[in-house]
């Protein structure tokens, strides 16, 4: 059995409009796959906190020296990482706020990049643990950023690809707030795409 796990940050939760692209490839994506669980992370509505100097001292001492409010720490992004590693497909919904990812995301990414968990530097450079798998990413924003202005997907790419997430599509709708032609445009092209990527199957007679 697949999971695939969703990970949504809009602080409209399923009515953000990344969270509603994510939701119609899910839904494709079930069609194909009925039996298969789909987990869902909501870091709007249950935000990861922010990594403080407390955190980050937990996640570096050993675990035989971990005071139990340490120990309470490192399982919380312990549990964050597992659930990476146990999905088969992972679907990131991420909005543009104030030109990146939410700082929800920010705070969710600082807890998944974790030396010897998640990557490892090697003598050829940094190496992820989080392999192979398939990784959607719909993002959605209000304004259109051309490929130089965006400060937004090549950071995406950047974290994901440094804990191993390689195989990567992601699918922007821009200009979303820039009136009804820009939105309908953005949306249909982005419903094209979801398409292109889990064509639904005929089913035989
Ligand atoms: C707090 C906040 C900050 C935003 N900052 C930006 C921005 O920097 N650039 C932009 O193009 N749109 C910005 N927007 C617009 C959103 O990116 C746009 O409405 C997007 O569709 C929101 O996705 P969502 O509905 O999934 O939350 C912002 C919206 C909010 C609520």
């Amino acid at each position: 059995m697949k999971t695939l796990l969703k990970i949504q940050a809009s602080l409209f939760g399923d009515q953000g409009q990344s969270s509603q692209l994510a939701n119609r490839f899910i839904e494709r994506w079930r069609a194909q796959h009925p039996q298969a669980r789909i987990v869902v992370r909501d870091l709007s509505a249950n935000p990861v906190p922010h990594l403080t100097a407390e955190r980050f001292q937990a996640f570096l001492t050993k675990p035989e020296e971990r005071t139990p409010a340490q120990q309470a720490i490192v399982n919380e992004s312990d549990s964050l990482i597992r659930e990476l590693k146990e999905a088969d497909v992972i679907v990131f919904a991420i909005p543009m706020y104030n030109f990146n990812v939410p700082s929800t995301v920010r705070a969710y990414f600082d807890h998944i990049a974790r030396a010897g968990v998640t990557f490892r530097y090697t003598e050829q450079g940094a190496e992820g643990l989080i392999k192979g798998k398939k990784t959607y990413v719909f993002v959605s924003r209000g304004g259109i950023y051309p490929e130089g202005a965006d400060t937004e997907v090549p950071y995406i790419k950047q974290f994901l690809g440094f804990i191993g997430l390689t195989d990567l599509e992601i699918i922007v709708a821009q200009g979303l707030d820039m009136g009804a032609e820009s939105r309908a445009r953005a949306l249909t092209a982005a419903h094209e795409r979801i398409a292109g990527l889990v064509p639904l199957r005929t089913v035989a007679a």
